[in-house]
């Protein structure tokens, strides 16, 4: 081994090779590193306050003739800056290496990364938007179960037992008694059954029928039901909230029609039709050229419901309806396949 010349006749030597000795070690050190971690791990072995070695060089100064430490100490503060400076180079460096947000932290004027942000649903704007419509006139929205009971799907609902709505091919029945709700009406018996009129609620959900699947039925499908219970409600205030609500969901001008029908569970019982967004009333192909587009079921509420759930029938009357939530989206957006609800391609839903 080769002795260094004593090069600084002022200066001992082996603090000196401490120095450069600590610079080398250092800076392979923070070629080693590998991530923010490692940086931080070398930085308190050399440059921490407590402990740290530039802490003991500038510690052994002390030891010095009084005559030599100005220059050890200067050589000393050259290094630490020296080391301060090359790790934060080497964490640039890293910061590149790491991914693109690391690398918008190393250079902040690049752009920032856009994150795609998705939106509701076509249907559940559907349904938010009978929601708003229907709270404006003061109806409260609330569920109901989607596995009910024979009782509260059928029976309190005035539909008897031998009704076909009840035969398997119009029901998915599930082996314990119960069965998938096939509309959402029985959330109007759950309703009365929790609380003394005045009643005035919607119900969103989910409803299960086993259709055979084309361009205009689906197995599983929604409606909105409506119900609404008072003293002297007729069917005068029916006919005034489904005008105004569908005017506030269709847009303004939309005029409504109501045409006999019949519901086990209302009486009288309507269909209700509203005027073609298309054509405004002139026939084209969304209304088969009748002006008209179904797209609810109404009536005052049948006495034999209100009794089945104890209400005073003398006292109260009511109306309800059901909206069919699919069938109003595909007229107010002009789609002709209920199918396309539920593919899940972005290039349909991302035109809503
Ligand atoms: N539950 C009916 C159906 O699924 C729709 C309906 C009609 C609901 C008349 C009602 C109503 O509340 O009054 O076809």
């Amino acid at each position: 081994m080769r002795w260094p010349k004593p090069r600084a006749p002022t200066l001992s030597t082996p603090l000196t090779s401490r120095i450069e000795d600590t610079r080398a070690e250092a800076l392979a050190a923070l070629q080693a590193a590998r991530s923010a971690a490692d940086l931080e791990k070398v930085r308190v072995e050399y440059l921490g306050r407590a402990q740290g070695r530039i802490r003991d060089l500038l510690a052994a100064l002390k030891g010095l003739p009084a005559a030599q430490r100005p220059e050890a100490g200067a050589r000393i503060n050259a290094l630490k800056e020296a080391l301060a400076a090359a790790l934060a180079g080497r964490a640039a460096e890293l910061g590149r290496a790491e991914g693109p947000g690391a690398r918008a932290l190393a250079d902040l004027t690049q752009p920032g990364l856009a994150r795609p942000v998705g939106h509701l649903h076509v249907i559940t704007q559907t349904l938010e938007a009978l929601t708003e419509v229907f709270g404006a006139l003061g109806f409260s929205a609330v569920e109901g179960p989607e596995v009910e009971t024979e009782r509260h799907n059928f029976d309190a609902l005035n539909i008897p037992k031998d009704h076909p709505a009840r035969d398997s091919f119009d029901t998915f029945f599930l082996n314990c008694g119960l069965l998938l709700r096939s509309h959402t009406s029985p959330a109007q018996v759950r309703v009365m059954e929790a609380q003394s009129p005045p009643v005035r609620v919607i119900v969103p959900g989910r409803v299960y029928r086993p259709d055979a699947v084309d361009a205009t039925h689906f197995y599983c499908f929604h409606q909105c039901e409506g119900l609404m219970i008072d003293e002297g409600v007729s069917f005068a205030d029916l006919r005034a909230v489904l005008a105004m609500a569908m005017e506030g969901v269709l847009g303004p001008g939309t005029r409504t029609r109501f045409r006999p029908s019949y519901f086990p569970f209302t009486e009288p019982s309507a269909e209700v039709d509203v005027s073609c967004l298309f054509c405004q009333g002139s026939g084209c192909k969304v209304c088969k050229h009748s002006g008209w587009v179904e797209l609810l079921g109404a009536g005052l509420v049948n006495p034999a419901v209100l009794e089945a759930v104890g209400y005073d029938a003398e006292r109260y009357t009511g109306f309800a309806f059901g909206i069919g939530v699919e069938r109003l989206a595909m007229f107010r957006y002009g789609i002709n396949d209920i199918r396309l609800f539920l593919e899940n391609d972005l290039r349909f839903l991302e035109q809503f």
